[in-house]
């Protein structure tokens, strides 16, 4: 007998019970079902709608059934559709019919936007956690590289030389948007839809403020036909989760092309790779290719939710049971690539050397032979004339700026002396963008110490929320 059957007098299809039911995997919400009704359980107690002992024997028939789903001993079935009616089975099963009085004021419709609430708050608080990892990671590699020089590229064309600490820096400052973006959405998700009832809210005394201290809510969602309806904390995470995944996959493609022999800028440690069947000489970046590919399947995800939602009319409507298996899918998504890049990037090789050897053959030092003469008393765009005929001077002759005697220089400009030659060094050049944010050295340390701050904030932050 369904737990719903009283109005029916066919059994339900077995396609239509196998199509319409979620167990299958809202079963991942049973913790969150249970603690939503360990809090509504002791509510309908305190507001004396159910009596004290009734209320106690559903207390401990709830702690047996999450041990016995925890261990995997409890049997979900398919027949009884979801989690909720699962729970609520079991419990009966387990206490008998008095079971029956957890569900007083309540709906599924509460309920499982409760669970999904209880769920999104945890998974924000671990990626936060996973998001600070990573960002560890990539302040660690940062400070132990404080004298490392690459070419720094616009169009992918070698442009001017940076720090690797400065590269790093990038996406300890981009990942720590994503921080605040789960911040920020967290406060919308952490407000109680329980108590909405199905739609229009309940004639029990219930105290649903109580309940939302009970579960550490900021506060209670204002409406109900909005509390039961509402899937926007869903779509924000997904959203804040496509940033963070557009944010991996960027720098997946730089890991995967800094390991290529064309680059040969970081070598990725053994343990992060793998070879390939036929080829023996193979190592292949398969985790940053992998996360960058399952990108894809987050965005879809956002797209999915959207147009879910885009054409439902309030309350709640089935539609919405959807809004689960994507949402679990991105979570795991992002948790796996995170916990990856944390030791990928602590672990990862940095080849110092080459790095060095691709600045030096380049014309990256350009801008600073047209800012040295800008500076000797030619307008800009005469200099930046003047240089663009030494680089192609340079290019006819197989050279580099670098490699140009003084004479050479001379047929070009009398206002070029011997100091062009340290001008020119690509440690000189970088040390020279001392600008707040720049790639100099000091620069650099400035925004080591922002980041220390920010990323100890991010720890207080999840001490306080978990
Ligand atoms: N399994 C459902 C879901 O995930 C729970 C809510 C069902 N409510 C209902 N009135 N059928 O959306």
């Amino acid at each position: 007998m369904k737990l719903w059957g009283g109005r029916f007098t066919k059994p339900t299809n077995q396609l239509v019970e196998e199509y319409t039911a979620s167990i299958p995997f809202d079963k991942k919400l049973a913790h969150y079902d249970i603690q939503g009704s360990l809090a509504h359980v002791k509510m309908l107690k305190k507001c004396s709608i159910i009596p004290a002992q009734d209320a106690e024997r559903i207390e401990e028939g709830l702690q047996k059934v999450a041990a016995s789903i925890e261990n995997g001993e409890a049997e979900l079935q398919q027949e009884h559709e979801d989690i909720h009616m699962n729970v609520e089975k079991l419990l009966i099963d387990e206490i008998g019919p008095v079971g029956g009085k957890l569900h007083t004021g309540r709906s599924r419709n509460d309920q499982v936007a409760l669970d999904m609430r209880l769920y999104l708050r945890d998974t924000c608080t671990d990626l936060i956690q996973l998001l600070t990892d990573v960002q560890t990671s990539l302040c660690k590699q940062a400070e132990g590289n404080l004298d490392t020089i690459l070419p720094g590229y616009t169009h992918l064309q070698r442009a001017q030389p940076v720090l690797f600490s400065q590269h790093m820096l990038a996406y300890v400052f981009m990942f720590q948007r994503d921080v605040e973006r789960l911040q920020d959405s967290f406060k919308r998700i952490n407000k109680l839809p329980l108590g909405a009832g199905a739609l229009a809210g309940t004639t029990f005394p219930i105290n649903r403020e109580y309940v939302a201290e009970e579960l550490s809510f900021f506060g209670i969602c204002e409406n109900s036909l909005d509390a039961v309806s509402d899937r926007d904390f869903v779509v924000e995470f997904l959203a804040d989760a496509s940033l963070i995944a557009m944010h991996l996959s960027r720098m997946s493609e730089e890991l995967v092309q800094w390991s290529s022999a064309e680059f040969d800028f970081i070598e990725l440690d053994d343990a992060f790779c793998t070879g390939s069947s036929m080829m023996p000489q193979k190592k292949n970046p398969d985790v940053p290719e992998l996360v960058r590919g399952k990108t894809g399947r987050v965005y879809g995800h956002l797209h999915g939710m959207l147009t879910m939602l885009k054409g439902l009319p309030l309350a709640y409507n089935k539609d919405m049971q959807e809004d689960k298996e994507g949402m679990f899918d991105t979570a795991e998504t992002l948790r796996g690539a995170l916990a990856l890049f944390a030791s990928m990037v602590e672990t990862m090789h940095v080849k110092k050397d080459t790095m060095y050897q691709a600045v030096r053959a380049d014309y990256s030092n350009a801008t600073d032979l047209a800012d040295y003469l800008t500076g000797k008393g030619m307008t800009f765009r005469q200099s930046h004339e003047t240089v663009g005929s030494i680089v192609l001077h340079c290019i006819h002759h197989d050279k580099y700026l670098l490699d140009m005697t003084l004479e050479e220089f001379h047929t070009f400009s009398d206002l070029i002396d011997e100091k062009i030659f340290e001008v020119l060094k690509p440690e000189t050049i970088v040390n020279a963008r001392s600008s707040a944010g720049g790639t100099a050295r000091k620069s650099v340390q400035e925004q080591l110490t922002k980041a220390d701050a920010f990323l100890h904030d991010n720890q207080i932050w999840i001490r306080n929320h978990s």
